[in-house]
């Protein structure tokens, strides 16, 4: 009962990275992400489990695929993804292009 249960959270979460981008994701994409408050909210945020320069210290290294899409950063920082926390509700579409633009521009190109 218990493993229904979780597989039915499971795929409620899985949803939006099934089929086409929703509206939220494509409408951060065109967002000019500011990379001052990308840091700022990178550092605060994300740099814990990510590590400041976004190779991490454990679980993930951001700037494994640069040229991977955009969207599907963007998926991840709002719904989560296994131990990753979602911030749908903690960042508004503007804070999470200038989180983008800071991983893809500034750590990607150090
Ligand atoms: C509690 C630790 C933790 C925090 C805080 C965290 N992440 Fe993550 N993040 C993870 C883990 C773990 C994964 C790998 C998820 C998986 O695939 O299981 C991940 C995956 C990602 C990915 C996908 C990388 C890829 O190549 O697939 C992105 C993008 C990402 N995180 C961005 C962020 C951003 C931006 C923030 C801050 C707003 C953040 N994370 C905060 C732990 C964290």
């Amino acid at each position: 009962m218990k493993r229904v249960i979780s597989i039915g959270i499971a795929s409620l979460f899985a949803l939006p990275s099934l089929g086409c981008v929703n509206e939220r994701v494509q409408d951060i994409a065109t967002l000019e992400g500011d990379l001052t408050s990308g840091k700022v909210i990178y550092d605060g945020s994300c740099a814990g489990c990510h590590g400041k320069d976004g190779r991490g210290s454990g679980p993930v290294d951001l700037l494994e695929d640069p040229d991977g899409p955009d969207e599907e950063f963007i998926e991840i920082i709002l719904y989560g993804e296994g131990n990753m926390p979602a911030y749908a509700d903690q960042l508004d579409d503007q804070e999470i292009a200038d989180v983008v633009a800071h991983i893809r521009v500034t750590l990607s190109g150090q």
